[in-house]
């Protein structure tokens, strides 16, 4: 009975680790994000067709979409390597960032 309680909070503990919750801190995003900006514009905000803007987008779907160039399932010359090097951390306070901006100043 014990060993069961552990077993699923190491579980739990687990699924939250991977992901299923989003808990980033967008002050440090936004130390990140510098980078982003040289083609996202800044902020996130742009007026090219070429580049996707960030800002105001859903936070759950930056993250997987970064996880995505990260793991290949999704592929772009100019994003692939910019997503490479990124922590677990970095994805989810660069998602919190950008989510938080407003696409209209
Ligand atoms: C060298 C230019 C460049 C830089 C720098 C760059 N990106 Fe991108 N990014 C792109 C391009 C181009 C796409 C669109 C790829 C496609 O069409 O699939 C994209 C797509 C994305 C998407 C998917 C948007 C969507 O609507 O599906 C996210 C999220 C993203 N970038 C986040 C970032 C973050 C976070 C950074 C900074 C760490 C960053 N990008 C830096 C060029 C760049």
């Amino acid at each position: 009975m014990f060993r069961k309680m552990i077993v699923s909070v190491a579980v739990g503990g687990a699924l939250l680790a991977s992901g299923a919750a989003v808990a980033g801190d967008p002050e440090r995003g936004e130390q990140l994000a510098t980078t982003c900006f040289a083609c996202h514009g800044a902020q996130g905000r742009n007026d090219s067709p070429q580049y996707p803007q960030l800002a105001q987008q859903n936070e759950e779907y930056i993250l997987i979409q970064l996880q995505n160039f990260q793991d290949g399932s999704r592929e772009d010359p100019l994003m692939s390597p910019q997503a490479a090097q990124l922590t677990e951390q970095d994805k989810k306070d660069l998602a919190a960032y950008f989510t938080a901006q407003t696409l209209c100043p």
